[in-house]
């Protein structure tokens, strides 16, 4: 477990393109986001390939969110996922953070639940986006992602 720099740009674009929320990110953004001081942790193979991601939006006080979780697909099911959450949940940044949350599909709601997250009583996540409204997203995009997972909203 290890911090994602910008340099590894290439590899973590290599594993958004497995989500569909992140496949349509550009390069320049991505990049732009790894040189940010937020944290990232990434889970690198004896060879030096980057295999799973997750970073983390935060204060490092009251609030930790944490985002893009990704684990390579031949690298799934053996616990990588659950490691990284655990690395967030213990990062030496994050210590004092009252409060580390994240939004997910239903289907993974008792993932993170035997990770320890709890959905808060009285909360809706709520979102207003500056490209993008909700409902209007480009044919095309909404097309490919209800064609691969059924789904047509954005994360
Ligand atoms: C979700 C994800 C990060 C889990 O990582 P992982 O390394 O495979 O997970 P772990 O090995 O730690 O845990 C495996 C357990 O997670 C749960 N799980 C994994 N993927 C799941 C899914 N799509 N739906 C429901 N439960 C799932 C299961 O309980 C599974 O146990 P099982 O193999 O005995 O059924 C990974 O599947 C992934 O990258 N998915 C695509 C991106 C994504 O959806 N990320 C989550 C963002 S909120």
């Amino acid at each position: 477990m290890s911090p994602v720099g910008e340099r590894r740009v290439d590899e973590v674009m290599r594993l958004y393109a497995q989500a569909w929320w992140t496949r349509d990110r550009d390069a320049r953004d991505v990049a732009a986001m790894l040189r940010s001081a937020q944290p990232t942790i990434g889970a690198v193979t004896p060879d030096d390939r980057l295999v799973a991601f997750v970073r983390v939006l935060t204060d490092f006080r009251f609030k930790a969110v944490v985002v893009d979780l990704i684990v390579d697909a031949p690298h799934r099911r053996a616990g990588l996922g659950g490691r990284l959450v655990r690395a967030v949940v213990e990062h030496p940044a994050l210590k004092a953070v009252e409060d580390v949350e994240l939004y997910c599909d239903e289907d993974l709601v008792p993932y993170y639940a035997s990770h320890g997250f709890a959905e808060p009583p009285r909360t809706r996540f709520m979102r207003r986006s500056r490209s993008r409204a909700e409902g209007t997203i480009p044919l095309t995009a909404a097309a490919k992602r209800s064609a691969d997972d059924g789904s047509s909203r954005r994360k």
